[in-house]
């Protein structure tokens, strides 16, 4: 079984993009928040962001294969004769869901520019580039085990089969990025479904990486080849992508892996809102380091109030909260939300700037209309 390729000569993506749900930035798709009001804890598949280096491939599940070597494994297998396992072998080992949140870390960036003059390059994602899914398919520990996995390996490194990622000029080789092995053997997961259904192909078909609680770039996608070593592993997605760069950053940079606390509201950008009523505004927040414990409102800039938290997602992968707001006049108001989670870590004002614009979890200032 093969899945079909980009309808559109000049598409990059499978799914279709509904204007309603999706609005594409760059051969990317970013989730419109408004179509999130009101469904539940996760995103359902059509609306669930898109982030592809190149285009989604169309591989095929009868000849594909996850291919490991590497001298993390016993009898130091080499690429070209790996250990194999094929879709039915994954299949028939024991199988696990898990409801875990991938975020982009570059989700929000444009509000570098917008909220604190400090334009980066890049996807000029809003807050769309975040989405809860149920992810079902093996442990990679349990893969790793059947592969061999040895006492001494440090690093798993899962490699995409989609095309070569090329940038100003020169090819960087496949999609990869370099998993400690105490992650890799803890909660990391080779996924098959999304939301009880097969993994869609602009999310990886057949199989992807599924690193909860790590940022989007370690979940990698059409995952084929996986190098398991006792030496430590580096790719330019760790090396020179996915890290804090930039003054009052250290000079090779910090690695990106989990995070930050970021909240958004299910409405759409500049809103509008009857004026005399009474609304309910909606929204959700997040942290890479555990649930969210409190979120407060502004409509005025100055004064907080806390949102109600639903009880529903308590220890979930994201929190949505409520608050009612009566808007004193017709005009312009900027609604702000701002959570706390577990470990106390809350949004600042202002997120640290970093050369290539990740991690923003500022305050995000969002317009509404009231008429
Ligand atoms: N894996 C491969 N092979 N190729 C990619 O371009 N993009 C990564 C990651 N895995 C990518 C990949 C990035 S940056 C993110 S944020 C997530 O996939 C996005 O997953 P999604 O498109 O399913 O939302």
């Amino acid at each position: 079984m093969t899945l079909s390729l980009p309808s559109r000569a000049d598409a990059t993506i499978v799914k279709p993009l509904s204007p309603r749900l999706l609005t594409p930035r760059e051969g990317n798709a970013e989730m419109r928040w408004e179509a999130m009001a009101g469904q539940g804890h996760v995103v359902p598949t059509d609306r669930f962001f898109v982030r592809n280096h190149t285009r989604s491939p169309a591989l095929d599940v009868d000849t594909w294969r996850l291919r490991l070597f590497g001298t993390g494994l016993r009898e130091s297998p080499t690429r070209d004769h790996p250990v194999e396992f094929d879709y039915g072998d994954l299949r028939a080992m024991p199988a696990e869901e898990t409801t875990a949140l991938l975020e982009c870390a570059g989700n929000g960036r444009r509000f570098f520019a917008s909220q604190q003059a400090h334009t980066a390059p890049g996807v000029p994602w809003g807050l769309g580039a975040v989405g809860v899914a149920r992810w079902r398919g093996v442990r990679l520990s349990t893969v790793l085990r059947h592969a061999g996995l040895t006492d001494d390996a440090v690093d798993v490194q899962p490699e995409g089969l989609d095309q070569d990622f090329v940038t100003d000029g020169a090819n960087l080789g496949r999609v990869r990025r370099p998993i400690p092995i105490g992650k890799a053997l803890d909660d990391v997961l080779l996924a098959y479904e999304m939301n009880g259904e097969t993994l869609p192909v602009d999310h990886g078909f057949p199989v992807r990486v599924v690193v909860p609680h790590w940022i989007g770039i370690s979940s990698i996608k059409w995952v084929g080849p996986i190098e398991v070593s006792t030496t430590p592993l580096l790719s330019p997605w760790s090396t020179r992508f996915y890290r804090m760069f930039g003054p009052g950053h250290p000079a090779d940079g910090r690695l990106v892996t989990t995070p930050l606390v970021k909240s958004a509201f299910e409405l759409p950008w500049d809103a509008r809102v009857p004026s005399g009523v009474e609304v309910l505004l909606r929204g959700r927040s997040w942290s890479g380091d555990g649930p969210i414990r409190t979120v407060d409102i502004s409509t005025d800039g100055t004064t907080w109030q806390p949102a109600d938290l639903d009880p529903d997602d308590e220890g979930g992968a994201w929190q949505r909260w409520t608050a009612l707001w009566r808007p004193p006049r017709p005009g312009r108001w900027t609604l702000r939300a701002r959570a706390t989670d577990v470990t106390g870590a809350s949004q600042p004002d202002q997120a640290r700037p970093n050369t290539l614009g990740y991690l923003f979890d500022g305050v995000v200032r969002h317009p509404v209309t009231v008429d």
